[in-house]
């Protein structure tokens, strides 16, 4: 695609891995986020002074805001990344789940319904909305069963999965009833670059680093599919050119792993790329586990690869020694999302209200 890209949420994980991606497709990309603690400005600061990256600082359920984006800058597609995304705290206080994943969602979807509405023929049939959403939909799986296809059920068990089931609904049935070209993906467990260090990988990657415990739930044997962010935003974009309106694509690394063979793959690689606190694995320790914990999680996504021709390039072992070494270097983002400086400075700089920041 390289026409104007509507991105919400493009400054958390895998909106900036997208969109740092996309300066290299020649896309235009409007950018709303409303930096909440995962969102990170730090993230995009490559971006800085391109004249190609417009960020804006808004909520994706702000109609007003939407309305005046989409009139100003007449996107060809949108791609809503924007959402509450961590189960822990979906556990612990639900209520920005429901807000942004199910309620901003749908506030996206009708001004793009309303803007897309006026387009002529020709730009409404191009116009796309790709819905960013989670494997998690589709509950647990059985240590025997076969991994989620898209015919399997949704079955969701936390409120954050529930709440991206929500909005998959909606986003299906604006495209049912109103014909609004949409498209669903539904991915497995990203990990890589700039990821917030609430989840798995980050966490114990700097834990480890720290010397601090690297705390395990329950009995470390939950499993999950793991994909390199890179491959995920490559299938994002084979899917926004290739993919069919009103359809859903699975996307998945093909890679399960328990928990404990994560934990100890990171400190296996810290001893040999930090050998002075060697060895890492004595920082295990198992913890409660956590309410309504999904046991396994595992993605078909034989229908990506056989009609677009997408496929996971990275592989696990490569990929994580790479993400590693990113935190190891990335000391000034890290200290940034901990010390809570940051976001100090977000809202010293910004205040409460949406600013536009136009890199012009
Ligand atoms: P993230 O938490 O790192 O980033 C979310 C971003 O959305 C942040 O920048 C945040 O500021 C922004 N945001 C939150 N509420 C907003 C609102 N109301 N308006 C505008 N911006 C808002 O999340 P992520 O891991 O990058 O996930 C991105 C999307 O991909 C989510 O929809 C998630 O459900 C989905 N997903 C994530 C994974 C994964 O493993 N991380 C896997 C599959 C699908
Ligand atoms: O499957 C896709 C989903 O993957 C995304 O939709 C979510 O946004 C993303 O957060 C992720 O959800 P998980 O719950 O699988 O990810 P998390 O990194 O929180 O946990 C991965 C596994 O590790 C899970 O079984 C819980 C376990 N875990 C997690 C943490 C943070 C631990 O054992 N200890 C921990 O401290």
């Amino acid at each position: 695609m390289s026409g104007t890209i509507l991105v919400t949420g493009g400054a958390g994980f895998i909106g900036s891995n997208f969109v740092l991606r996309e300066r290299f497709r020649k896309s235009r990309i409007v950018n709303l986020d409303c930096l909440t603690y995962a969102g990170n400005l730090l993230n995009l600061r490559e971006l800085e002074g391109e004249p190609d990256h417009i960020f804006v600082k808004g909520d994706i359920a702000d109609r007003g805001l939407v309305q005046r984006l989409f009139a100003q800058h007449r996107p060809e597609a949108v791609v809503n990344f924007a959402a509450e995304s961590h189960v822990d705290r979906s556990i612990d206080d639900p209520g920005s789940f429901i807000q942004t994943n199910i309620v901003g969602a749908y506030h996206l979807l009708e001004e793009a319904r309303s803007y897309w509405s006026g387009l002529s023929s020709q730009s409404a049939d191009r116009f796309r909305f790709l819905h960013v959403s989670t494997d998690e939909v589709y509950g647990s799986l059985g240590p025997s069963d076969h991994p989620f296809t898209e015919q399997t059920p949704y079955a969701p068990n936390s409120p954050y999965s529930a709440s991206k089931a929500a909005s998959d609904h909606l986003v299906r049935a604006y495209h049912h009833t109103f014909g609004l070209p949409t498209i669903i993906t539904n991915c497995s467990n990203n990990y890589g670059p700039r990821q917030f260090p609430e989840k798995l990988i980050p966490l114990m990657i700097l834990n480890a680093i720290e010397g601090k415990e690297l705390p395990v739930y329950g009995d470390g044997l939950n499993i999950r599919d793991w994909l390199q962010v890179e491959d995920h935003c490559a299938a994002l974009g084979v899917v926004l050119q290739r993919g069919r309106p009103g359809e859903t694509y699975n996307i998945g690394g093909g890679c399960q792993r328990t928990n404990i063979e994560i934990v100890n793959t990171i400190c296996a690689l810290l001893d040999e790329m930090v050998p002075g606190s060697a060895p890492h694995g004595r920082l295990i320790t198992f913890v409660e586990d956590r309410l309504g914990h999904d046991r396994r999680y595992a993605v078909d996504c034989s229908r990506i690869e056989r009609e677009l021709g997408w496929r996971a390039k990275e592989s696990f072992e490569s990929g994580l020694r790479k993400t590693i070494r990113w935190y190891l270097d990335n000391s000034q983002w890290i200290e940034s999302v901990k010390s809570g400086a940051y976001r100090d400075w977000i809202a010293k700089r910004y205040g409460g209200e949406a600013i536009v920041v136009d890199h012009q």
